[in-house]
């Protein structure tokens, strides 16, 4: 399979799992328990229809978004995932690359293989750190100042994380970060030897905004150890109001799913909330993003920027996001697969296919900018 023969996500997870060891596939593709959120995620976005309006004059398509301050060409933007140096030697590179080269936001996890700074150096576009709340205030304060160091324009607190979900694939193989396999796992490694020696031999893995504190190479804290001993399971509102003090800057939570929590994220002086499951990653059987969209909005649209994620894989999901009223939506798999497919001309690709796919949905809509999809666009079913 080649990479010009991918023209849809499922194009280019076909060509994903035909190119990466079993483990690090299901690693990507899977999710928590039995995966319900994660079908759900995507099925959501068939639970309305898109109404066009024809004759609207619609030659000239402008598909910017302003979101949390940063102007994206792109109503879509590459929220942040680990360990990406796994998926492809190129790794973040090839992400913040990509993103930069379609002018959109580009997401770097905690958990990334790639220096923020680098990062930043690289994608040109807006950036976003993503991090966790950890036990030890100290490295908070001191992740944030390297933030504010390195030029980053969003800070992303993940509150969904606060302990790890239940990914049952990745214990039938387990995948564990460092490398710590069944015999079934070693076994998948070794009949993908074209990944294999793309790996060895590229540079070494590394986790560089965790480096000073996690020790990944003696295996001294392992990737689950992490969540379970160095996240703060009790941090509160309180805690967080605090960071967005000290922050100062634009500031956003991902993975508020009630009404409740959206208006204390208000309260607490955040710009923005991603609705979000995490993909399906940590609570099983929780409600979407999009399923929880038009409420939320409803309720704090005019104070902060609702932004959601989850199983977005064709441009008229997004449309129907921001027609409930999202400012933009994020991406996950969808850019990963690619990245694992091809590196950086994979994730061009799938940013560019998407792009198009906007365009031209748009067109058909009727609407040429994104101010006009609102929600006489859409019919519940
Ligand atoms: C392999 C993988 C790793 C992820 N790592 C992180 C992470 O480090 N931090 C985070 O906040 N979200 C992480 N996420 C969640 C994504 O940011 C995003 O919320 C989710 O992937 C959206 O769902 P989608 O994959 O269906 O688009 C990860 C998701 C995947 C698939």
């Amino acid at each position: 399979m080649r990479l010009t023969d991918c023209h849809s996500f499922h194009d280019f997870r076909r060509m994903a799992k035909s190119r990466l060891p079993g483990p690090i596939f299901d690693y990507i593709d899977g999710a928590a328990d039995d995966e319900v959120t994660y079908r759900r995620n995507t099925s959501s976005f068939d639970s309305c229809s898109l109404v066009p309006n024809v004759l609207r004059g619609v030659r000239d398509i402008d598909m910017s978004v302003t979101v949390m301050g940063q102007k994206l060409a792109l109503p879509v933007y590459c929220s942040p995932t680990a360990l990406q140096r796994l998926f492809h030697h190129q790794g973040e590179r090839a992400v913040a690359a990509a993103a930069g080269h379609y002018g959109t936001m580009f997401g770097v996890s905690s958990l990334g293989t790639v220096s923020l700074e680098e990062a930043r150096r690289i994608s040109g576009g807006p950036q976003v750190y993503q991090f966790y709340f950890h036990k030890d205030r100290g490295l908070n304060r001191e992740m944030m100042a390297r933030a504010k160091q390195a030029g980053i324009e969003v800070m992303m607190l993940t509150v969904d994380s606060i302990t790890g979900g239940n990914r049952e694939r990745d214990k039938r193989t387990g995948f564990s970060i460092p490398f710590r396999l069944t015999l079934g796992g070693m076994v998948q490694f070794a009949v993908k030897p074209a990944w294999a020696l793309n790996y060895l031999t590229h540079e070494k893995f590394k986790l560089p905004q965790l480096d000073n504190h996690v020790d990944m190479g003696g295996g001294a804290l392992s990737i689950s150890r992490y969540f379970t001993e160095m996240l703060d399971p009790s941090m509160t509102w309180d805690d967080v109001a605090a960071m967005v003090q000290e922050w100062g800057g634009q500031f956003c939570l991902k993975g508020v799913m009630s009404v409740e929590d959206a208006k204390r994220a208000v309260e607490i002086g955040c710009t923005g909330i991603v609705l979000s499951n995490h993909g399906g990653r940590q609570l099983d059987g929780s409600t979407t993003g999009f399923g929880m969209l038009a409420e939320i909005v409803d309720a704090v649209g005019d104070k902060i920027d609702v932004i959601m994620d989850g199983g977005v894989q064709r441009g008229t999901h997004v449309l129907k996001a921001l027609s409930l009223g999202a400012k933009a939506v994020g991406l996950g798999r969808f850019y990963l697969f690619p990245l694992a497919a091809a590196g950086q001309k994979g994730v061009e690709r799938a940013l560019g296919l998407m792009k198009a796919e906007i365009e031209r949905d748009m067109r058909l809509m009727g609407c040429s900018s994104i101010a006009d999809l609102t929600r006489s666009n859409l019919r519940f079913t």
